[in-house]
């Protein structure tokens, strides 16, 4: 059988238009509500590479907090219980589930409660860097992967190979998130208390002194408002194959 030289291995495309083999980050930040989560899976889907949603992370120590009971100014008994957790994700699930004590936290994580602490959760420093540990150490272990949250693009993964930043107007980000809870069976407040919680979260996660939501300098902007779900993943999936191509030119 031909050996292929490395140069020959890593220009072949496994259908999916990026190369098959060597790491591929690719990160997406924004705030919530902009279609971020669903585009990330789509769009690793798509790609063929692995898919990490690090709200789920944060989500789940809020709901670790929450359910144990522990104040969230007390940030030492937070980050001890959160580490006895030991959150990580089963890989074999699509998505990947988050696991806290080897068990599967499911909805939990996307209960009204939870949503409305996880933004002071978020802004604890020492759990962030906890987080960013266990984030870098997950693209060691999948270092083919599109990543999403807040701080992917800026903070954990700053030399990704691709990095975009989403956004949408908050009128339309709460619509959407209505229409997901509903989806999903939960019980949706109107579009009003939304948009004020959505608004809220924005500005805690935008002004917080560690890993705030910002968009990198050399991430590309794009505005989801006008634009469907479908066409976002269409759009961003094009984009990457157009720079990695480009690379390999
Ligand atoms: O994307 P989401 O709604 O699931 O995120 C939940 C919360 O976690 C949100 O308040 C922002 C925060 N978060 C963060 O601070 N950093 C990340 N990398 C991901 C999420």
């Amino acid at each position: 059988m031909a050996t292929l030289t490395d140069d020959q291995k890593s220009s072949l495309t496994s259908g999916t238009g990026i190369p098959v083999d060597g790491p591929v980050v690719v990160t997406l930040d924004g705030p919530a509500g902009t279609g971020k989560s669903t585009v990330a899976r789509l769009l690793a889907c798509e790609l063929g590479l692995d898919f990490l949603d690090t709200g789920a992370m944060y989500r789940a120590a809020a709901a670790i907090a929450v359910d144990h009971n522990i104040a969230l100014t007390d940030v030492d008994a937070v980050l001890e219980k959160v580490i006895d957790a030991d959150l990580h994700f089963d890989w074999t699930t699509d998505p990947p589930a988050i696991l806290a004590w080897m068990k599967q936290l499911n909805q939990r994580i996307r209960e009204p409660d939870v949503t409305k602490t996880v933004s002071q959760i978020a802004a604890i420093g020492k759990l962030r860097e906890h987080m960013v540990r266990k984030q870098r150490l997950i693209g060691q272990q999948h270092p083919r992967l599109v990543t999403e949250g807040r701080d992917q693009g800026s903070i954990v993964f700053p030399d990704a190979d691709v990095k975009f930043y989403l956004d949408a107007d908050p009128a339309v980000r709460a619509r959407r998130r209505r229409e997901q809870m509903i989806e999903s069976g939960m019980n949706a407040p109107s579009e009003d208390e939304l948009l004020h919680d959505i608004l809220l979260r924005d500005s805690r996660d935008s002004t917080r002194k560690d890993g705030p939501l910002i968009c990198p300098d050399d991430a590309i902007r794009i505005d989801t408002s006008p634009i469907t779900i479908g066409e976002v993943v269409a759009l961003l999936a094009k984009t990457v194959r157009e720079i990695l191509a480009s690379r390999k030119a």
